[in-house]
């Protein structure tokens, strides 16, 4: 239950206030890497973009994901992250024929043995994957990502999904839940997380070697739960980790999310192409973080964009041009409808999707909204999805990419972006080589890390 300590601080402005306390008016931008362990990242072009080397096999290897979160480290960014669903979706026309064909998402390889691979060769760059709460039991949870916390010495970062989609739970021989049952479920998920990750005490570990004693058995505990959707006896077999357990990131929108988000997260994944949106959500979160008693910069709020950099003004608006004409509108449809669950072929494309009442619709309703209020229409809606997920791309030259990256970001309130690439390897590189000096220029963007775990590089303020 959340719980009530500062009654005068709630409310938009004082949040704000309180954020900003110190010297900087303007915040510093954090950055995180938005990737995928397949072919497509988020864009649907990316697989047979021009600039992109993929061949059949290669975006399947560490090499290229080593590269690219080294790329990452030496940009400073809080992290790279990868999104994962478990299955092949057949949401649109009920067959699984356009996701293949079009690579979206699928196929999509495991992130999380990836994650070691990246471990090894980076030091302070913090590693970020999806796992579900609907499909594994909490211990298996709670034991791989300490341990992967220790592998990674507390740069582990754990993006918390309720899975929405039946094609997900069908592969695990269940059925879907409704979405406030997942929500409960996350939520009694992480409890059962954290007790586990306490059951053993910071100085458990006595390793007195002449008397013969490893662990101190008065310093580990069982956690002997037992609650509406999971039984765990304890203790974890895994001696705390650096971060007592991964940073925690979440990605929903609905109330229930926002709570989730606000009661757990150390860092949210946002899509919100207005910033007006943007700066709503924001609050929103901000403002049921102070119900939990927690301070507004003990979470993240990272919001999507798709940079496309260009020597000139023109120049960018052909890249996005040459980018934007390489998705199909049917792979588009593909991908929305997976991540709607909803079989999108049943709308006309003129169809006003902001204004739609279909239940399954209302959950991405800001990202179907134009810049004036009205609506996209599903043809629009569509293409976008295909071209990056629904991020609105940020086209320009350096100065005017950076310009866009801070009006955003002074409109939202902040944290920050998760931004994904149009090609790969190369966007990346670009980005790293080109847009973060110039932040580090305007004097929004860090020039070190300071330090050693993920949560703390979240938190940095400077
Ligand atoms: C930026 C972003 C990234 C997401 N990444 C994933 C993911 O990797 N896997 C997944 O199953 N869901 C992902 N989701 C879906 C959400 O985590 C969430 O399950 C979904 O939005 C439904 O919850 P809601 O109704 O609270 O929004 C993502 C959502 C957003 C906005």
């Amino acid at each position: 239950m959340a719980k009530k300590k500062t009654p005068e601080k709630k409310g938009p402005e004082a949040n704000t206030a309180s954020r900003r306390r110190g010297a900087k008016t303007k915040p510093m931008i954090h950055l995180a890497q938005f990737l995928v362990h397949g072919p497509s990242y988020h864009s649907l072009a990316m697989w047979r973009h021009p600039k992109t080397e993929f061949t059949r096999d290669n975006w399947a290897r560490p090499a290229l994901y080593q590269h690219i979160a080294r790329t990452c480290e030496r940009g400073l960014f809080d992290m790279v992250f990868f999104a994962d669903l478990n299955y092949i979706s057949d949401s649109y026309k009920g067959s699984l024929e356009p996701a293949l064909r079009y690579a979206a998402q699928a196929p999509e390889h495991d992130p999380i043995p990836l994650l070691s691979w990246l471990a090894a060769v980076t030091e302070r760059i913090g590693l970020g994957a999806t796992f579900s709460t609907s499909n594994q039991h909490p211990f298996y949870a709670a034991r791989m990502w300490a341990t992967l916390d220790h592998l990674t010495e507390g740069r582990a970062a754990w993006n918390v999904v309720t899975s929405i989609n039946r094609n997900q739970q069908a592969n695990y021989g269940t059925e879907r839940a409704a979405a406030d049952t997942r929500y409960d479920q996350a939520h009694e998920y992480m409890e059962v997380c954290r007790a586990l990750w306490h059951s053993w005490d910071e100085d458990a570990v006595v390793m007195d070697k002449d008397n013969a004693v490893f662990a101190d058995a008065a310093k580990v505990r069982r956690i002997e739960h037992e609650g509406r959707f999971f039984k765990s006896r304890g203790p974890l077999n895994v001696v705390r980790s650096p971060q007592n357990g991964p940073a925690i990131l979440q990605a929903g929108t609905s109330p229930k999310g926002i709570d989730f988000a606000a009661k757990y997260a150390d860092g949210i994944f946002a899509i919100q192409p207005r910033p007006e949106d943007a700066a709503e959500y924001f609050q929103a979160v901000k403002s049921r973080m102070d119900e939990y008693d927690r301070e507004p910069d003990e979470c993240r709020i990272l919001f999507g964009a798709q940079p496309i950099i260009g020597e000139s003004e023109a120049d960018a608006q052909e890249q996005a041009e040459e980018h934007n004409a390489l998705v199909p509108l049917d792979a588009g449809m593909s991908i929305l409808s997976a991540h709607l669950d909803y079989d999108l072929s049943k709308l006309p494309l003129d169809a006003q999707m902001a204004f739609r009442t279909e239940p399954e619709l209302h959950r991405m309703r800001t990202r179907f909204l134009k810049p004036d209020g009205g609506s996209m229409t599903l043809r629009e809606v569509a293409a976008r999805h295909g071209q990056s997920v629904g991020l609105p791309q940020l086209v320009g030259t350096v100065a005017s990419v950076a310009d866009q990256m801070e009006a955003f970001m002074d409109t939202a309130g902040g944290d920050g972006f998760m931004i994904t690439p149009i090609y790969s390897p190369g966007a990346i590189e670009e980005f790293v080589d080109r847009i973060v000096p110039e932040l580090q220029r305007r004097g929004r963007f860090r020039t070190q890390y300071k330090g050693r775990t993920q949560r703390e590089i979240l938190r940095q303020a400077d």
